[in-house]
């Protein structure tokens, strides 16, 4: 008998808001795949590069879809996917509402239209919960270093657009998003997570 499928979570948010630890700290406590966007796969680390390399310069917006899509498309056929199959819980840092919220929102490309090309990487796949760490701008800033990437470097109209984007994104699906205060301490927040998680997902 093949185990039952395993679930999804994925963690959101703008620039240094804490995801990489409380991702890191709930794959933990779950025994989770823990994996990243773009990246977690060979293809996806090197369409990170291209994606995060100052020496990439401006992209059209469109070309950045496109990548981080098909960085997705190999993390989902490759690693998410099979490790659910398998009945393993899978953590990602980021998933399909970063591009909603950095080329949709950021960019101003249609979201529908970001929508549907996501949709289409994954074949479908969604999170069965989607964990939004907000920060407030200050946050983030005072808690970037000094080598900013290219899209830490977008600028600040662009860094509110974004988390506007979340913002909404976790309004409109509030069966499956969730949010967060980043600010808070990180054990305090990865503790208020595990409870969720084991919530929503008893046993
Ligand atoms: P980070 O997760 O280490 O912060 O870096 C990943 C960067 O890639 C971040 O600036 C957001 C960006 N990104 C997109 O613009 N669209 C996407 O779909 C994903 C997954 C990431």
């Amino acid at each position: 008998m093949s185990p039952a499928r395993g679930h999804l979570v994925a963690f959101e948010g703008g620039e240094a808001c804490g995801k990489s630890t409380q991702a890191r700290l709930l794959a933990e406590r779950l025994d989770a795949v823990l994996t990243r966007e773009p990246g977690g796969t060979p293809t996806g680390e090197q369409i990170r590069t291209i994606l995060l390399d100052h020496d990439t310069g401006d992209l059209d917006p469109r070309t950045e879809t496109l990548l981080v899509a098909a960085a997705r498309a190999e993390h989902v056929a490759t690693v998410i996917r099979p490790a659910l199959e398998a009945g393993r819980w899978v953590v990602t840092d980021r998933f399909s509402g970063s591009s909603l919220a950095y080329q949709g929102a950021g960019r101003g490309l249609p979201l529908d239209e970001v929508a549907e090309i996501s949709r289409w990487a994954t074949a479908g796949l969604e999170p069965d919960l989607v964990v939004l760490l907000d920060v407030a701008p200050e946050v983030s800033a005072s808690r970037q270093g000094g080598g900013r990437d290219r899209l830490e470097e977008a600028g600040d109209e662009f860094h509110l657009a974004v988390a506007e984007g979340f913002r909404k994104q976790a309004a409109e699906h509030a069966d499956h998003w969730v949010t967060f205060d980043g600010a808070r301490p990180i054990e305090d927040l990865a503790a208020e997570i595990a409870a969720e998680v084991s919530r929503r997902f008893p046993g």
